[in-house]
């Protein structure tokens, strides 16, 4: 298993698997309350949080699992971080005396690389940038599992904004056979980076298609997945992006495109009235708060995974 999580793209098919089993496991045995070898599985290891955007569910979800695996979770403020009161490279640098590994929330994905560059002893998480979101994903991927038993062969559409999620989405939709359909407005498509691996870590014929129309990327869908239309740091694009996007909202109507028994998926946070009509997301058909409760499983397997060869 890769030393870093950045990206899906540091996983193998075999190792997103091996992870999402273990997910699977992990919440098993919490609900039951089951004793597992897991438990001391971080023991004596400290585990630095480091958020330069705000966060309810992977800061949570992280303190959490950090703890039930038996380490120690230290909050670093953000502010050290500024570029004018030192390097970053200085700060992986001192982190690495007193830390194992640091779940960083960032913006330039690049930030991360000078993080695994310049502390070559630090585990590295990437807790959400500009580029990825890869947690999240593992969460989705566990959610629709428990949904479908597999989702080889399965068509999930994402509505909105070809942002951060949408790419971890699709990079784990495709490691796992599913079938990815991208829907955007011209000009907020996939960065071309996603489209460019898409053959080569698809499996099992799975395909990648990208759409302007939503309502054509939505039918027969077994899944239909949107997240906020303006992300942490593009607040200044909100009121453009309102309406641009008007018409990628998903609601009833939307719903009715896809599959009778389709699921409705968001990372949350939410935007009720936006990217989500209230009905949409108070509907059975909603899953958000499961993929949010997974971010909890799915991470401690990802945790366990990286500290498995540390010695
Ligand atoms: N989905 C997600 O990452 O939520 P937070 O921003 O609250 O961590
Ligand atoms: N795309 C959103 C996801 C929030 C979890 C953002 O980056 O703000």
């Amino acid at each position: 298993m890769p030393k870093h999580f950045l990206s899906l793209l540091d996983y193998t098919p075999d190792d997103l698997a091996r992870t999402l089993a273990l997910a699977a496991e992990l919440k098993t045995a919490r609900r039951a309350r089951t004793a597992t070898p897991h438990a001391t599985a971080l023991a004596g290891r400290h585990v630095g949080l480091l958020f330069e955007k705000p966060s309810l569910r992977t800061r949570v979800t992280f303190t959490i699992g950090v703890g039930e695996l038996g380490g120690s979770v230290v909050d670093i403020p953000s502010d050290v971080m500024h570029a004018d009161r030192e390097p970053l490279h200085d700060v992986a640098r001192n982190l690495e005396r007193w830390v194992d590994a640091v779940v960083i929330r960032t913006f330039a994905q690049a930030r991360l690389t000078i993080f695994t560059e310049s502390a070559p002893g630090l585990r590295i998480v990437n807790a959400l940038s500009d580029e990825e979101h890869p947690c999240q994903a593992l969460a989705d991927m566990q959610t629709l599992q428990e949904h479908w038993g597999s989702v080889e062969g399965r068509t999930i559409a994402f509505v909105g904004d070809g942002n951060n999620v949408a790419t971890s989405l699709v990079h784990a939709g495709l490691m796992l056979g599913a079938h990815m359909r991208i829907a955007t407005p011209k000009g907020y498509g996939l960065p071309p980076d996603v489209a460019e691996v898409a053959g080569r870590i698809a499996m099992k014929g799975a395909e990648l298609k990208q759409y302007v129309d939503p309502k054509e990327a939505v039918k027969g869908a077994d899944a239909i997945y949107t997240d906020v239309w303006t992300s942490m740091g593009q607040e200044v694009e909100y009121a453009e992006r309102s309406k641009t996007f008007s018409r990628y909202q998903v609601n009833d109507a939307m719903m009715a495109r896809a599959k009778a028994d389709a699921l409705f998926m968001h990372c949350l946070p939410a935007h009720r009235g936006q990217e989500v009509s209230d009905d949409v997301m108070e509907s059975s058909a909603s899953v958000a708060f499961d993929q949010a409760e997974n971010r909890l499983h799915a991470q401690k397997a990802m945790l366990v995974a990286l500290f498995a060869d540390k010695g």
